[in-house]
């Protein structure tokens, strides 16, 4: 039996021949699924983001007006070039190429998004990704993962599965949406809701 493998470079390499292969620009999908990212935030504002997986900067510039920094990681050379240009005029991001979980950033954050990229991930891969992930996210943290439903061929996992790996590895998610296209789930460290943070109850 053939070992399941991440999605190849190579692939994303191809496709960013296109400034926006995925229609973050121009489809209302897309600016509905980041404004549901965005609302579900349990805070209202974060010291540090890290975005893994940024494509052409669309959700970045988005997270940047929720966050003091963004650090966004692409392993695709030209989504980095195109975030960069998308971020230009957004305070304190900082785009990087990196392959994760074969690198990792030193830093630590309040805020990490896996949006649309876990299940390009071989098993195995996202596996070291949830097992990296706690020692980067900090006291007040959240993490939050959003996943198209649909299978497809080029990504080795579907999203029921890469929630399910989450959700082996952190628990049980704190908040969820789901409808027939997409799961968004968040994982705060805290176990204190927003309104007990605001002292409503
Ligand atoms: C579908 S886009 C997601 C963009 C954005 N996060 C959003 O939801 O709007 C997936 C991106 O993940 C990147 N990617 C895939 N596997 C990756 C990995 N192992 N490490 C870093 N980036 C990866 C691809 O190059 C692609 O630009």
């Amino acid at each position: 039996m053939n070992a399941v493998v991440s999605t190849s470079p190579d692939y994303f390499h191809a496709l960013y021949a296109d400034d926006d292969p995925f229609g973050y620009r121009h489809r209302w999908y897309e600016a509905r699924k980041r404004a549901l990212l965005l609302a579900s935030l349990p805070a209202e504002t974060y010291d540090a983001g890290w975005e893994i997986g940024c494509s052409n900067g669309e959700l970045t510039a988005a997270l940047a007006e929720r966050c003091r920094s963004v650090l966004a990681t692409d392993l695709d050379p030209r989504a980095v070039e195109l975030a960069r240009a998308r971020t230009a005029a957004c305070a304190g991001v900082h785009v990087e190429a990196m392959r994760h979980p074969q690198q990792w950033p030193k830093d630590t954050f309040d805020l990490i998004v896996l949006s649309e990229v876990g299940y390009y991930l071989a098993p195995d891969a996202l596996d070291t990704l949830l097992t990296r992930l706690p020692a980067s996210l900090r006291e007040a943290g959240v993490f939050v993962a959003c996943h198209w439903l649909h299978p497809f061929d080029e990504a080795p996992q579907h999203g029921r599965q890469v929630h399910a790996a989450i959700a082996q590895a952190l628990g049980a998610p704190a908040f969820r949406y789901e409808d027939t296209d997409l799961l968004l789930e968040g994982w705060p460290v805290s176990p204190h809701s927003v309104a007990q943070r605001e002292a409503l109850r």
